[in-house]
This record gives C-alpha cells, structure tokens and sequence, in this order.
C-alpha cells in the first residue's frame, strides 16, 4: 500500500463537492495527510458546519461558486498550481433527480469545464465519482466493471455515465491522467437524512424519532454499504497509485445485504422496540440487487474494506445520536414519500411495466 503522507504533503488537491458528505470527510483525510486543499462548492446540499472547523487552518482554502460555470470553477485554479482533482461536485439523490431531471443535465457542464482546466493545467491526476447506479438493473451479481449492459433509466445515472465516457476519452484522447470510482452505497457521519438523502441516514433518523424505519417493496432489495472511512481510504490510494489511470473501479465491500436486514440492523443498535414498516409499495425504478464484484479494487488499489458493517451502522448511529441538529425530522423523513407518484402498489407493478 501507499504511504498517502509521504506522497501528499506539500502537494494541493482541488476537492469539488467538498463541503458534502463524502467530500468533507475526503478533505480532512488529505489535511491530515499535509495536502494543501481547495474545497469548491456552491453549498447546494453540502454544509458550512462540515468544513468551519478547517477554517483557521492554512492549508485550507474555500471557494464558493458552481461547478457548471466556467467563470466560477475557474477560480479554483487561481490559488497556485493544483496537483491533484476528485470531481465529486453532483446533483444527488435518487428522489431530487427524478424531481428535477433538467437540472441534473447542467452536471454535463461541469464535467467537460472540470477537464478542460485539468488539461490546461497539467494536474497529475483527476478522480471521478461516479455511481453503482449506472449498472440499472441487472441479474449476474456481482457487478463488474466490465459488464457492458446498462439498463439506465434514471437522469442521474446518465449523467454519471456521460461523466464516465468523458473522462475516458480525454484520457484515452488528451493524456489527461483519470481515475472513475463507482461508488456503491458510501454511509457514514454526515450523510444527508432528508427524503432526499440516502437510505441508512434515513432510516437511522426515523429510528431515533421512535419512527418505525419505512421500507418500500418487499425490504428484500439489496445494497452494499461502504464506510465513509473505507470510501476515503480506497479512493486515496487509488488516485495515487499509477496503475489505476485510465480505470474505473468499483468501490464497494462486495457484502450484499437487504434493505431489511439494514432496518433491524439500526433498530438492534438503537435498543428500541420498533419494527420496520413495509409499505408495500414499489419505486418503479427500484433496482432489486446490488452488490460490488471488487476483485479489480483488492487487485490495482490493493485496498480491502476495514469497517464491518455493524461497526460503521454503530458509529454512524451515535453521531447522528449526538448531532441532532442533522436530523430530519418527521414527516421531511417518512410521509412525504408516499405523495410522490413515482411508488406504486406493488400489486399492480406488472400492468404498470406493460404501460410504459
Ligand atoms: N453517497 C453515495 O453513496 C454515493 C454513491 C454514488 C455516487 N456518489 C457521488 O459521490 C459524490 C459526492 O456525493 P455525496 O454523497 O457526498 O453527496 P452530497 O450532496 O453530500 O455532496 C455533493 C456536494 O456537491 C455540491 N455541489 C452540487 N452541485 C454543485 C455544483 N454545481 N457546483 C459546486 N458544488 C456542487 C453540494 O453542495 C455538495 O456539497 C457525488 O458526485 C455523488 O454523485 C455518492
């Protein structure tokens, strides 16, 4: 494995989305490595309280703008020459997307504005997040990064995956050294617990507002669920080791677990007599399985996940516990869902597909 402080320190690392859940955490990791880093941001759903406590330290800069504006994301470039990029910046959550599938479509502009100045600048090396979600819905678990069929329906995905296809092509056509993660289900402190958040943020809010954690379909879809840490961690070694240019990589445990057995997982952590409420009802862009082949991630990155995942639930539980000031609440976590169109009663999931 890499030596991630002797490799970053003095060095400056451009983190857009920084002030997200997983950027935030990126960008303590590289101060504690000794990186100088630029966190751009437009706070559209990341926070100021993630990145004040890095305020007074001088490797620490902040820029406020928009991605998808050249004249903004130019600024990040202004600071001194900028070593290393994780293009993380993204309109993000399944449900916001499908609300807002024009905006979703600006992501395309920040893209091409994000490689266009890592071209101008000679950055050493540019990591892409990008999604578990591009791989729709498919039988063969587990996925691999080389399994070509893509069944994408929703906006974001194909976002994600135009992302992909342009930073390929600009390593493949302009030497622009990339890296491209497909992130599986990343959880951890921090992460957004609104509706418009992520399951395990979600359902961790719900259980300690004594709301039983509600759970479309039949709570037998899967999901692999990566620790912040191990998230972090991975996508570190892989920017900076030489192997992965030109990659895309799943970052995943390879675990698959259900949606269910994530909701008793949280109740057992919380002590609390609660029971999962199956509202039987399907998204009618629900994936059923999902789970990471990571062979390619042990094998280029030489990373194997740490966190258990009882161990992250435990952690991510009691910062939620300890940070109320982050938790959705009520309504904003549960009922609000069932008034979007986009659920169905299961029972009528066949004549629905027929429609469409
Ligand atoms: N969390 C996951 O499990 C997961 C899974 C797959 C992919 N991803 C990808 O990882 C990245 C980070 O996601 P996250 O979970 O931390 O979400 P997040 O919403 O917490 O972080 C996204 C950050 O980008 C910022 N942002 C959005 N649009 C911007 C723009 N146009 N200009 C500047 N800043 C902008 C937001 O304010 C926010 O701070 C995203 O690209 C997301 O698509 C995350």
């Amino acid at each position: 494995m890499i030596n991630p402080a002797k490799k970053l320190k003095g060095k400056t690392v451009l983190v857009t989305g920084g002030a997200g859940f997983i950027g935030s955490h990126l960008i303590d990791r590289l101060l504690s490595y000794g990186a100088r880093v630029i966190c751009f941001d437009d706070l559209s759903t990341g926070r100021q309280e993630y990145i004040d406590s890095k305020k007074d330290d001088r490797n620490f800069i902040f820029i406020k703008g928009d991605a998808n504006e050249m004249k903004d994301i130019k600024k990040a470039f202004s600071h001194g020459p900028v070593d290393y990029v994780f293009h993380y910046a993204a309109l993000v959550g399944v449900q916001r997307t499908i609300e807002e599938p024009l905006k979703v479509l600006k992501d395309i502009d920040g893209i091409k504005h994000i490689l266009e100045l890592a071209l101008q600048h000679k950055i050493k090396k540019i990591a892409y997040a990008s999604s578990s979600e591009i791989y729709g819905n498919q039988e063969k678990m587990p996925l691999h990064e080389e399994n070509s069929y893509y069944d994408i329906k929703m906006p974001y995905a194909l976002v994600k995956s135009a992302g992909e296809n342009f930073f390929r092509s600009h390593w493949e056509l302009s030497g622009v050294p990339v890296v491209i993660y497909r992130f599986f289900n990343a959880y951890g402190p921090r992460q957004a617990s609104s509706m418009y958040g992520f399951v395990t943020g979600v359902f961790i809010s719900q259980v300690l507002q004594n709301i039983p954690p509600t759970i479309f379909y039949d709570g037998k879809q899967t999901r692999d669920f990566m620790y912040i840490d191990d998230n972090i961690e991975a996508s570190i070694q892989g920017l900076l080791n030489d192997k992965t240019t030109g990659e895309t990589i799943n970052l995943g445990t390879g675990r698959e677990t259900t949606i269910l057995e994530l909701a008793n997982k949280i109740i057992k952590i919380s002590g609390k007599k609660l029971k999962p409420s199956l509202l039987n009802k399907r998204n009618l862009i629900e994936i059923k399985r999902r789970v990471a082949d990571t062979a390619k991630m042990k094998k280029i990155i030489g990373y194997r996940p740490r966190v258990s995942l009882e161990d992250g639930l435990r952690r991510t539980y009691d910062w939620y516990a300890n940070n109320p000031q982050f938790i959705a609440q009520g309504e904003r976590t549960t009922y609000a869902w069932r008034k979007k169109n986009v659920w169905a009663p299961i029972k009528k999931s066949s004549k629905t597909k027929k429609k469409s």
